[in-house]
């Protein structure tokens, strides 16, 4: 079965004091650490790689969930591999002839692979990578544009999952953008399980209110 995982995305916290805010976030109960890879290409906007997961990881254990936002993503499989990245999530809209490959790399360097989509891609497009003999673990159903934290939840966006959900139902689906306390339930009851939040936790008087609000929604 699925088990809920919250996923503060560390885009919302100080990168200046990134150690102690991931140390922070686990006290608070998150599960997984979510980490927004841009190269200033794929998204208008560029945030960290390689040498800050590296840098990270000498101070936690925890399962750093990495979401690239990148054009070419196999560039970054040996370096995240090496840096000790746990999740390794690509973009389908740029990865279309070559993600056999790219798994199996993934793979190969011990992280778990999963597929992101855009809010303007079809969910069809993941199902050959959920199929394949060598699969995805997660898909990311993408309720904002990909970029910046902050943004409002799309809500129409729950139909992917719910679709998703009934097709797959012990796939590790993941919703990214704009959730929190007042969104939760609508990806909750479509079927989502892993929830990234970044403002919405960064940003609340109790961040382990909102973390534990959000995995109850999930476990109703
Ligand atoms: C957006 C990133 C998200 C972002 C979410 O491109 O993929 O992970 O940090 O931030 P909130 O929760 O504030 O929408
Ligand atoms: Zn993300």
């Amino acid at each position: 079965g699925v088990t809920p995982k919250i996923a503060p995305s560390m885009l919302s916290s100080d990168f200046a004091n990134l150690a102690s805010e991931a140390k922070r976030m686990l006290d608070f109960g998150a599960d997984w650490l979510h980490m927004d890879i841009m190269d200033g290409h794929f998204v208008p906007n560029l945030t960290i790689g390689a040498p800050v997961i590296e840098s990270l990881r000498k101070h936690t254990k925890a399962y750093l969930d990495c979401h690239l936002m990148v054009t070419n993503p196999i560039d970054y499989v040996e370096p995240l591999g090496k840096a000790g990245a746990s999740g390794f999530t690509f973009h389908v809209e740029i990865s279309k002839d070559n993600w056999q490959e790219l798994i199996q790399r993934i793979k190969s360097k011990g992280m778990r692979p999963g597929v992101a989509l855009k809010p303007g891609t079809p969910i069809e497009e993941v199902y050959p990578l959920v199929d394949s003999e060598n699969p995805v673990e997660m898909v990311l159903v993408m309720t904002v544009e990909p970029g910046f934290g902050g943004q409002k939840f799309m809500p129409e966006m729950m139909d992917k999952v719910r679709v998703l959900r009934k097709k797959y139902p012990s796939l590790d689906i993941e919703v990214d953008g704009g959730l929190g306390p007042s969104t939760i339930d609508m990806a909750a009851s479509a079927g989502a399980n892993c929830i990234v939040a970044g403002s919405s936790v960064f940003g609340a008087p109790e961040p382990a209110a909102a973390i534990s609000l959000m995995r109850n929604s999930v476990l109703e």
